[in-house]
């Protein structure tokens, strides 16, 4: 059993403003990208083998330099991220091995503190059968569509919500499958499985599994770090 991780990271971040993009941002002296990294080393279940990291163009060899040192064993990958995620997430797959892989993880940079435990969690469970699988936890919100104008169209039974995280699991070959179509809309990857018809499993998430988008989630991550080096 093997697994391969996609980060997309070439996203910059300009809801969290500052001037390094935002993978590169950091949290405690060290960037985002090496704590994403790191979590997925520590996940010994999920059994990586290799790591493709889609980046801002232009910063690939800065990126392989600052990742080299917490690489370990594994094989990195770097290449230049595209427009949109979806865009990243498709040139990455393109360097994950054809062979050997039995779990492809996509795991956004920003979902730095993700535990160890979720990952596994994960990859379990498509090493056990589940084509697709995400990370999901309860929405606190009550969640409403509105309209162009602003007006609420109806209001979903927050019962049945849940937000998702990542990393989300696939079946290589459902994964590839996935994103050589029309990928345009789509906000994660589970979602272009789902337009296949494809079930997508969820798996318990965890609050520590945020996506760091604005500048108070670096004041949570801060937090979060204090404490998991305190323990
Ligand atoms: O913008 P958002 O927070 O949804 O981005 C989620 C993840 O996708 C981030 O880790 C970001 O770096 C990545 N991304 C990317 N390529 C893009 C846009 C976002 O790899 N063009």
């Amino acid at each position: 059993m093997s697994t391969a991780a996609i980060i997309p990271a070439a996203g910059l971040g300009l809801r969290l403003g500052g001037e390094a993009p935002k993978a590169l941002r950091e949290v405690g002296g060290e960037s985002l990208l090496v704590h994403a990294l790191r979590g997925l080393r520590a996940a010994t279940a999920a059994d990586l083998a290799c790591v493709v990291i889609a980046v801002p163009p232009g910063t690939e060899q800065a990126v392989r330099e600052l990742l080299q040192p917490y690489s370990g064993p594994l094989e990195l990958l770097i290449v230049a991220g595209g427009a949109e995620r979806t865009d990243s997430v498709r040139l990455a797959l393109e360097l994950v091995p054809a062979e050997g892989i039995d779990c492809v993880l996509v795991h956004d940079a920003a979902r730095s503190f993700a535990p160890p435990d979720l990952i596994e969690r994960v990859v379990a469970a498509v090493i056990g059968g589940a084509p697709a699988v995400v990370p999901a936890i309860p929405v606190t919100d009550t969640i409403k569509r509105v309209d162009a104008g602003g007006l609420v169209v109806d209001t979903p039974d927050r019962s049945t919500l849940v937000a998702v995280q990542t990393p989300q699991g696939f079946e290589p070959g459902l994964l590839r499958k996935a994103h050589s179509g029309d990928t345009g809309g789509a906000t994660d990857d589970a979602m272009l499985c789902e337009r296949l018809g494809v079930p997508v499993l969820t798996v318990a998430g965890s609050q520590d599994a945020f996506k760091v988008t604005r500048p108070r989630d670096l004041i949570l991550a801060e937090a979060i770090l204090a404490e998991r080096r305190s323990s």
